[in-house]
């Protein structure tokens, strides 16, 4: 793979502001610096960033916990990639020799390593148009949460219309593109979240919602077809004795699982146990694949999906964006948006 050299021959700055990150820690190590340019590879796409989209991965790689994560590659000691953020919209300044999807102007959204920056540079498998729909801060808060959202009713939990829903985190990231993607798929929709956000996922289409601080979804006075769970933590025991007989349950997430795991011994147990039950438990991680973010672009396209954004921030105030999301205070998903000079007009 060649690398483009760092020169701006697309008329680009060499250098760039950009969130740094030297050790893992809390949102104090993150500092805005002055940094160069990323280089592209043939295959990548240099990316003018409008808007950086902030979720759960990237608080999980500014703390290198649950320790596990450092294990997959992320860095032992410190984070091995200084720039911090995934989520991205904007346009295509400069393309790679093996480019062929995308051309300078293009305004694209998608995942880029290092998108709380200027500049980012993203493989071109992992950008989709931007929806014309969608605003760039809108498009950027969408791939992470919206392609889980979308992989966990589909890919694993094999929705069909008709069925019932719970959406355990309704409020959260993965839970609003959830709640939207399961309505516009036929299903019968129940959100669970804290009190203050169940105005916001009944405007997001919910049929039903429970007050996790007051009552208890899984208390088995209702039984659902599929539970998709991004939030809390609730034993596998209670989430199936809200599953039908046949029922399927994901296990997408949940925060407070402790330093080293991170809690994954629930999606364990759920695994090792579901060969012996009549119900489906299962967890998965989401793949970054081109076919759920150009799917994912189609709901969002056609308005049966507004991505869920909440509080924008701009690129020097990322911290306090993890500090909201740390608090618990942030509906939907919070947006960085980076310069205020770009020109946000769709080509
Ligand atoms: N498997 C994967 O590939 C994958 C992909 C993306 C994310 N994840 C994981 O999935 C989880 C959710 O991610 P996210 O970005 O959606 O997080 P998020 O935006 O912080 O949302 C968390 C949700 O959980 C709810 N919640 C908190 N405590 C709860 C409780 N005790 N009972 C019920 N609900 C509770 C919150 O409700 P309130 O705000 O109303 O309190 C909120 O709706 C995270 O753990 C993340 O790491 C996994």
């Amino acid at each position: 793979m060649t690398n483009t050299p760092n020169t701006p021959t697309d008329n680009q700055p060499a250098t760039m502001q950009a969130i740094v990150q030297r050790a893992y820690g809390s949102a104090d190590q993150l500092a805005l610096e002055f940094v160069d340019r990323p280089a592209i590879a043939s295959d990548e796409v240099l990316i003018e960033v409008h808007a950086a989209g902030l979720d759960r991965g990237v608080w999980h790689l500014m703390t290198g916990t649950p320790y596990l994560i450092r294990l997959a590659g992320f860095g032992l000691t410190k984070p091995k990639r200084p720039i911090q953020g995934l989520d991205v919209a904007g346009r295509v300044v400069a393309v790679g020799s093996d480019v062929t999807r995308f051309s300078p102007g293009d305004n694209v959204f998608g995942i880029a390593s290092g998108s709380f920056a200027e500049y980012a540079a993203a493989k071109q498998d992992k950008l989709a148009p931007k929806p014309s729909t969608a605003t760039f801060e809108q498009a950027a808060i969408s791939t992470i949460s919206g392609i889980t959202a979308l992989q966990a009713l589909t890919d694993i939990g094999k929705l069909q219309a008709g069925q019932h829903v719970l959406v355990i985190g309704a409020s959260g990231g993965v839970g609003t593109f959830t709640v939207q993607l399961a309505k516009s798929l036929g299903a019968e929709v129940t959100g669970v979240a804290s009190t203050s956000k169940l105005d916001l996922i009944r405007s997001l289409g919910a049929d039903h919602v429970v007050d996790y601080t007051t009552d208890d979804a899984t208390d088995g006075s209702q039984q659902y077809d599929l539970i998709i769970d991004t939030g809390g933590l609730t034993p596998v025991r209670r989430l199936r004795r809200a599953l039908t007989s046949r029922g399927t349950l994901v296990i997408v997430g949940g925060e407070n699982g402790g330093r080293w795991t991170g809690g994954i011994g629930r999606q364990l147990r759920a695994m090792l146990l579901s060969p012996f039950v009549k119900q489906r438990l299962t967890t998965f991680i989401s793949k970054e694949a081109r076919s759920s973010i150009e799917g994912l672009a189609e709901f969002i396209q056609s308005g049966d999906v507004v991505p869920a954004l909440g509080q924008s921030f701009a690129l020097e105030n990322t911290a306090d964006a993890i500090r909201a999301m740390e608090a618990g205070t942030t509906r939907g998903k919070s947006v960085i948006v980076v310069g205020t000079d770009r020109d946000d007009s769709d080509s």
